[in-house]
């Protein structure tokens, strides 16, 4: 085991790549203590098995004490019965059954024609705009805010108040009182939507999870305004960042712009490496043991808290053959963009199927896309939990 405490690197040199040291930490010692922006030391995990194991081991749990990825390391009350981000079994196990019962394949495949529908008004509106365009702010962020907005039958009036709202909770060291009033915002919007839909049920997702046969009264208003809060902030924010990333990598990379571009029959495997490549959840996940486990040969204690860095454990050799090279026609890997074991994302067959279909109808349609300004001048999410690009201005 190493004794040796090393500072996590977070800072990057180049936008597109993990920190310089992450991938020395993984392979000198794929279980480490560090210290984190909290002050707090704690173990840092970063082999991709290792990840993998304690992202799967029950042992493990998500209520951690410490925020470690924030400056005060405060982590904020989650009230009731909470996320399913925030609960362990066997309350995660009961509330994610109910929810995934909606989450099939077959409904998230039937959205295809909307999501399509979607994807060309919002191009179809560049392109009569014309050049430059920022495709951030006219692409990426509401592309995936109207796909979740219909699956859950938001009222279009309400979507950019939606957005805003899910902006200011996303954050990393969020002022606590905009945190805390956008919160009580989103509830306040979640709870008239869930009144409208008792009311007048519909066939979204909201009024499919009323209708549930629920003997033991699981599914009460809070019940369904947290369920409904954690599906629409989760799916909203990760999939704009990763549009507007993988945009701006493809852009930054013109020969895979090229290659999709040529043989669309490629946008599976790109946007498989596109999520490994990219790994948007910077810092990794946070987890406490509540009994002593065994990682890698290393032995965490009961009470101690890990980070299971996903982005360092994308990069690792034992995963992929040449992990820095950003190849779309790589055979899809086991990556863990979207997590791993009970908390693994639940909405990755939405994100899958909107990903390939922005990025096939985004290289059609604007073949001779390109980056407007130099990529040095781009300004990423360095701060925030999910990474990404704040503003993409694009000409063709
Ligand atoms: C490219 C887009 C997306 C990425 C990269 C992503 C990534 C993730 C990751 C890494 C986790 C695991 C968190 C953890 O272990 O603590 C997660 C969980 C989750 N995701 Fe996603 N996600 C995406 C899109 C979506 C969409 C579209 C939805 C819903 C429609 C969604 C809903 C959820 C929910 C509800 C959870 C919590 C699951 C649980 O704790 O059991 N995500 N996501």
């Amino acid at each position: 085991m190493s004794e040796t405490v090393i500072a996590v690197p977070r800072t990057r040199t180049c936008p597109f790549s993990p920190p310089p040291g992450l991938a020395e930490v993984r392979d000198r010692a794929p279980v480490t203590r560090a210290t984190f922006p909290s002050g707090d030391e704690a173990w840092l995990i970063t082999g991709h098995a290792e990840v993998r194991a304690a992202m799967r081991d029950p042992r493990f749990s998500v209520k951690v004490p410490r925020a470690l990825h924030t400056k005060d390391g405060v982590v904020t009350a989650k009230p009731g019965r909470g996320s399913l981000l925030w609960q362990d079994a066997p309350d995660h196990t009961a509330d994610r059954k109910l929810l995934a019962k909606e989450f099939t394949v077959r409904r998230m495949q039937a959205l295809r024609p909307n999501i399509q529908r979607i994807v060309d008004e919002h191009l179809d509106e560049m392109e009569r705009l014309g050049p430059p365009a920022d495709l951030v702010s006219s692409f990426a962020v509401p592309v995936p805010s109207m796909v979740i907005s219909d699956l859950f039958g938001v009222p279009v009036e309400q979507r950019p108040e939606f957005q805003e709202i899910a902006e200011a909770v996303m954050g990393v060291n969020p002022d606590p009182e905009v945190a805390q009033a956008a919160g009580m915002r989103l509830g306040g919007m979640l709870f008239q939507m869930v009144q409208e839909r008792r009311a007048n049920p519909g066939d979204d997702l909201i009024s499919a999870l009323i209708g549930t046969d629920d003997p033991e009264g699981v599914i009460d208003d809070m019940f369904l305004i947290t369920a409904a809060g954690t599906l629409l902030i989760a799916a909203h924010d990760t999939t704009a960042c990763m549009i507007g990333l993988g945009s701006a990598l493809l852009l930054n990379r013109q020969d895979q712009f090229s290659l999709l571009r040529n043989d669309p029959s490629l946008v599976s495997t790109a946007v498989e490496e596109m999520l490994r490549f990219l790994t948007i959840g910077q810092y990794g996940g946070e987890r406490l043991a509540t009994e002593d486990v065994e990682i890698g040969g290393v032995l965490i204690r009961a009470g101690e808290q890990v980070v299971v860095h996903a982005l360092a454990a994308d990069f690792d050799p034992a995963l992929v053959v040449d992990p820095d090279t950003f190849d779309i026609t790589r055979r899809p890997s086991a990556h863990l963009a979207f997590g791993f074991g009970p908390h693994q994302c639940i909405g990755q067959q939405l994100a899958r199927i909107e990903l390939q279909i922005v990025f096939e109808t985004l290289v059609r349609r604007f073949p001779e896309l390109r980056l407007a300004v130099p990529v040095e001048e781009l300004s990423f999410r360095d701060e925030m939990v999910f990474y990404g690009v704040h503003k993409l201005p694009v000409t063709w």
